[in-house]
């Protein structure tokens, strides 16, 4: 078993949750096996420990598009946040912003984005599907603008949902969801008062101003789940430049062919990603994944990465590995679910903590010092 912060506050977030929605979070597609490789791959990359270099001075800030983060670190974009915790994108945001790294709003979140931005203190990054309903992504990018945020992140890795099958069997998705769902929040009076059910209804500020006025998530979920668009290719990334000036990052390359492409179709970075071991099962987990796609590409554009990234070590691993920076999903979110905004502040310290810790024993004193250099065949 990994032993970290996060998978303590899995287990809080665990006992606090509907168990739709803690599997929802957790879970990932199919037999589960990317999902698994993603942690127990990284996890497994030996660092190499140096010694007496008096390591007194370090320094973690890290420039990216413009921006300067307090670590290589930034908060990758999950559906539902609202769901977790009351307001819950507000107060991941917050904690974000309070700590210096950029929070990612997905397009699928519950609390409308004009009241996230102006609740925090630097600007976000705002993560963008590819729909058919192409007036919803423009209208989406209007609002992100007006808003002031600076990144786009694309997902293009979901041309189609991935098989979820641990979300048939809690009753997040089939044919007897909505009811499931519903007896399973009532019975959880952490959710059900402090989230959901009992307390003020969800305003569900996203969906209402694309869908008219939807009677609730069943609609939303239902609506997006049909508007996934596999027609998606590298046309529309001109499409989408027509309306968005600013640092654009594909997320979801695994390949460095694909990434090369990004590159030329004007994209200013890649996350490498597998969604978190959500979509195609049996992809490459990213930590093995990554040091192609740093050959084709690093210099040329940002590379950012994502999925099974629990601690502060795993951080400096990807960077070693390749990555400029890294970016957060379930670590997040389970400290959310546990104790909202602390809950996520105190990850992102321990994290930092645990990369200090890590860069002073392997003798690195900057981020740019964090290169292969650190790595050591096991
Ligand atoms: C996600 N992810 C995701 N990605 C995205 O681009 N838009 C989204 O709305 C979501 N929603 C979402 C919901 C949930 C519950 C999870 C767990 C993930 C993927 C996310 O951005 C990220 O790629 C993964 O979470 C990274 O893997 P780890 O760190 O969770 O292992």
């Amino acid at each position: 078993m990994i032993i970290s912060a996060s998978t303590d506050y899995r287990a809080a977030a665990k006992r606090r949750l509907p168990s739709f929605l803690f599997h929802y979070i957790d879970g990932g597609s199919y037999s589960e096996h990317t999902l698994k490789r993603n942690v127990e791959d990284l996890s497994g990359i030996a660092l190499r420990q140096r010694v007496l270099n008096d390591m007194t001075e370090l320094d973690l800030t890290t420039e990216l598009f413009d921006e300067t983060l307090s670590m290589p670190v930034a908060l990758s974009p999950v559906g539902l946040t609202g769901m977790y915790a009351r307001r819950g994108e507000v107060l991941a945001a917050r904690a974000a912003a309070n700590l210096g790294v950029p929070f990612t709003m997905s397009t699928v979140s519950v609390c409308p984005i004009e009241e996230v931005a102006p609740a925090i203190s630097r600007p976000m990054w705002f993560q963008l599907y590819v729909l058919k309903d192409r007036g919803f992504m423009r209208n989406a990018l209007e609002r992100a603008k007006a808003a002031g945020v600076t990144t786009l992140v694309f997902t293009v890795d979901m041309p189609v949902p991935g098989a979820r099958y641990r979300d048939a069997h809690s009753g997040m998705s089939g044919p007897y969801a909505a009811p499931r769902r519903i007896l399973q929040a009532m019975t959880h009076p952490h959710w059900a008062l402090n989230v959901g059910l009992l307390g003020k209804p969800h305003d569900l500020g996203n969906i209402s101003a694309y869908r008219g006025n939807p009677t609730g998530l069943e609609d939303y979920i239902g609506w997006l789940g049909d508007n996934f668009d596999p027609s998606i290719c590298w046309k529309d990334l001109e499409w989408i430049r027509e309306f968005w000036d600013g640092p654009m990052v594909i997320k979801g390359i695994l390949d460095p062919d694909d990434a090369r492409d990004a590159r030329s179709f004007g994209a200013d970075g890649v996350i490498v990603s597998n969604h978190g071991g959500r979509q195609l099962d049996g992809a490459l987990s990213t930590c093995r994944a990554l040091p192609a796609i740093a050959d084709a590409v690093k210099g040329d554009m940002k590379i950012l990465v994502d999925s099974g990234i629990r601690t502060g070590l795993d951080v400096l691993r990807m960077l070693a590995l390749g990555a400029d920076c890294t970016m957060l999903g379930r670590a997040y979110i389970y400290a959310l679910a546990a104790d909202g905004e602390a809950g996520v502040t105190n990850l992102l310290k321990l994290i930092e903590n645990e990369m200090r810790v890590a860069m002073v024993l392997t003798g690195a004193r900057t981020i740019a010092d964090a290169s292969s250099e650190l790595l050591v065949q096991s």
